[in-house]
């Protein structure tokens, strides 16, 4: 028996609620556990607010998008914090262990304070699909299918237009969600930030399909970085990570390719569409195998691990592989995409 700290933290995803019920339902099925939901993540740490995770509080929560526990970017060593500090917190709310669910930036605060002796068990969480180690994030399927629907959509009215049309997908490091999303909606080009293309290449690949009389498609993740440009467009200001906030590259593209190709141009930016609304049955599965797994590593006392899938097993790797390199998408899968672009 354990008093185990969930948090989630970081952008929320669809299937956070299906590992924190999970995470509850296993803990006291298998172990007679006792769970403490910590409130926006870090902050709720910090602040020690907080409530108590009993069988009814996840009861039909696994289908909900977002997250109950709320999220936020914050850091417990903002503000003058220390790991004294989370310790202490930790220690006055009778904690025995902590399961932090969150991306590549929580993760890394994950090991830090894990590194320290916090008993800590991490579980991978992103739309973007970037964490290194795990084969696959819940959030991603859904993201994937949201996109695919939507430029679907966009795809008919490009249609009766004769137009190009630009879906912008989020992926602020990575491209998977535009290399998924592309591929299923037979997109004419795929832009994603671990590749170059030049404007003539671009024009080149919009062009082609109109001769045929096909309306071009273009999908472009958000960290697409253009010829000319030396990082992705942003021009809304920094988060509370101090990174720069995306969204735009698309309508920065269309005026470009309207004016070179003369084909008339839209761009549609999905930004957080992708991460609300219902998990897929896909990532439900994932986010459930996950939560299960996280509270079996804790009673293991395998302190510093976070749970991954690997092909279909769920395992448990050092968080130090998490972390520091992104899983970007590989030449070969964008090599792949390329051969029916244009
Ligand atoms: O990290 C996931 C992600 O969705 C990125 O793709 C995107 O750049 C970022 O989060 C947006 O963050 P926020 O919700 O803070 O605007």
């Amino acid at each position: 028996m354990a008093r185990i700290g969930i948090l989630t933290s970081g952008g929320d995803c669809p299937g956070l609620n299906a590992v924190i019920r999970a995470c509850v339902l296993r803990g006291i099925r298998g172990h007679k556990d006792e769970f403490l939901g910590l409130l926006d993540g870090w902050r709720g740490v910090v602040e020690q607010n907080a409530i108590e995770l009993d069988w009814k509080s996840v009861r039909g929560i696994a289908k909900l998008g977002g997250t109950i526990l709320g999220t936020s970017r914050t850091s417990p060593f903002d503000d003058g914090g220390t790991v004294q500090k989370v310790v202490a917190s930790l220690r006055s709310m009778r904690l025995d262990a902590l399961i932090v669910i969150g991306g590549e930036g929580t993760l890394t605060v994950a090991k830090m304070l894990s590194d320290e002796g916090v008993r800590i068990i991490g579980v991978p969480k992103t739309v973007d699909n970037d964490i290194s180690a795990t084969d696959y994030t819940f959030g991603f399927d859904t993201a994937v299918e949201i996109a695919t629907e939507a430029i679907d959509r966009l795809k008919t009215t490009g249609e009766s237009h004769h137009r190009c049309m630009i879906a912008e997908v989020m992926g602020r490091h990575v491209g998977w969600i535009a290399l998924h999303a592309g591929m299923a909606t037979s997109a004419h080009a795929i832009l994603i930030p671990e590749q170059n293309a030049t404007i003539d290449e671009i024009c080149d690949w919009v062009g082609k399909p109109f001769q045929r009389g096909r309306p071009p498609l273009i999908v472009v993740a958000e960290g697409f970085v253009p010829e000319g440009m030396t990082r992705a467009h942003s021009a809304r200001g920094l988060d509370a990570f101090s990174r720069p906030r995306l969204g735009g590259i698309g309508e920065f593209l269309a005026p470009t390719i309207e004016e070179r190709t003369g084909i008339e141009t839209r761009s549609t930016t999905l930004g957080h569409i992708q991460r609300g609304g219902v998990p897929s049955a896909s990532d439900r599965v994932l986010a459930t195998r996950l939560g299960m797994a996280a509270v079996d590593a804790a009673h293991d006392e395998d302190w510093g691990q976070m749970v991954a899938v690997r092909s279909t097993e769920i395992v448990r790797v050092d968080l130090s592989e998490a972390i520091g390199q992104l899983k970007t998408v590989p030449q070969s899968r964008y090599d792949e995409a390329l051969t029916l672009f244009g």
